[in-house]
């Protein structure tokens, strides 16, 4: 490590990272779209429930590891797919995905990724997949495709809560823009030109999304995506039981669970509380992923004691990946791995499959909780 401290908390980074980046992109990335408010409410849901442990169960050494889409994964964690990297580090995306490779979680990279996708995926001995929003110009997406298939990505994530990048606030007072240098170069650049034209009183992402995003997709474009490819489709962004039965419907082979980290709707139900009710409907039909504001190993039981398969870890790997490449990258996601083990072997939890009884929900009250949980367990062992 060429870090002089070890890493107590993830949160430390957080004051690092503030200190290191400029501070546009400092509110670029720790920013969300309207008040906030649901930056804030994913972390509060998650401090509303409360783990129970069982004692005296034997279990001498919880294994944490979990196989996602066929991917063996050491811990039951990924990189949330997050634009820019050479914001962060000189390095980039290379960077980030070995960083997640050393720790055993799968690295999932954004279409706006500075590195090409065959770097990426060279630099990386873990599974990759790629994220993708919905382009008007779909020569590009299919172009992207075929080379994410013949580079070894395991699957496409498509995100569905994106027709535009919404309004935020400190973006725009920011009038924040991509910088030249930093370039997203998986794509022709005409499609990304206007990421890096500033204009006082708006967001360059904006500016883009509303140039370039396909607004009119629906689930029958799906097919199209399907037809084009023989890799697993993951729609990223679903919130309700009904989305996740339609994308169930529609053969999909995962889901991510997410408000985009309070990113998009301003007022969108934080990802947890929409997590039981979603499980519940999918009852393991599909890949259930999860994320938003997950900075602990305990918040990570949380979210497979409410049946999530994986969780994707996004602020926090950018803050490691700022203090220290691909070693801090790895740092963080090793830190909530290793509480997440202990915080296993406390509540008597052999595997995160049979995490479910380990969860209740907190006494305070919060915003409306949309799901039932899993039943907690009542036998005598
Ligand atoms: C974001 C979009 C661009 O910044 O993914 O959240």
């Amino acid at each position: 490590m060429t870090q002089e401290r070890a890493l107590v908390h993830v949160r430390e980074l957080e004051e690092i990272a503030q200190r290191r980046l400029p501070s546009p992109v400092w509110d670029y990335l720790s920013g969300g779209s309207g008040d906030e408010s649901s930056v804030h409410a994913n972390q509060a849901v998650l401090d509303r429930l409360w783990l129970r442990p069982s004692v005296l169960t034997g279990t001498a050494r919880p294994d944490p590891g979990t196989t996602l889409l066929g991917h063996p994964l050491r811990l039951p964690l990924g990189v949330a797919p997050m634009a820019h990297h050479r914001l962060f580090h000189p390095e980039g995306e290379t960077a980030t995905a070995r960083g997640a490779a050393a720790a055993g979680a799968l690295f999932v990279a954004s279409i706006f990724a500075n590195r090409t996708l065959e770097e990426m995926a060279g630099h990386t001995t873990g599974p990759c997949w790629l994220q993708l929003y919905w382009l008007r110009r779909r020569d590009q997406l299919e172009k992207l495709i075929a080379r994410a298939e013949e580079a070894g990505f395991g699957a496409l994530v498509l995100t569905v809560d994106a027709p535009v990048v919404a309004r935020r606030r400190r973006d725009i007072r920011n009038g924040f823009t991509i910088p030249e240098e930093v370039r997203a170069v998986n794509l022709d650049a005409a499609v990304m030109a206007s990421v890096h034209r500033g204009s006082a009183g708006a967001s360059a992402l904006t500016a883009h999304s509303e140039e370039q995003f396909d607004t009119t997709i629906t689930w029958a474009d799906l097919d199209w995506l399907r037809a084009r490819t023989r890799l697993p489709l993951v729609l990223k962004g679903v919130l309700t039981a009904e989305d996740a039965l339609r994308a169930v419907n529609h053969g999909v082979d995962g889901i991510v669970v997410s408000n985009h980290g309070g990113r998009q709707l301003s007022g969108a139900i934080p990802a947890v509380a929409a997590l039981p009710a979603i499980t519940a409907v999918v009852a393991g039909r599909c890949a259930v992923l999860v994320d938003g504001a997950f900075r602990h190993g305990t918040d990570v039981l949380k979210a497979l004691a409410l049946g999530a398969d994986t969780v994707l870890v996004g602020r926090p790997v950018l803050w490691g990946l700022a203090w220290d490449g691909a070693e801090g990258v790895a740092a963080v996601l090793e830190l909530l791995g290793a509480e997440l083990t202990e915080a296993m072997l406390l509540c008597g939890c052999g595997r995160p499959a049979d995490a479910g009884p380990f969860l209740v929900a907190g006494p305070q009250s919060g915003p409306p909780w949309t799901g039932a949980f899993p039943p907690a367990s009542t036998e005598p062992v």
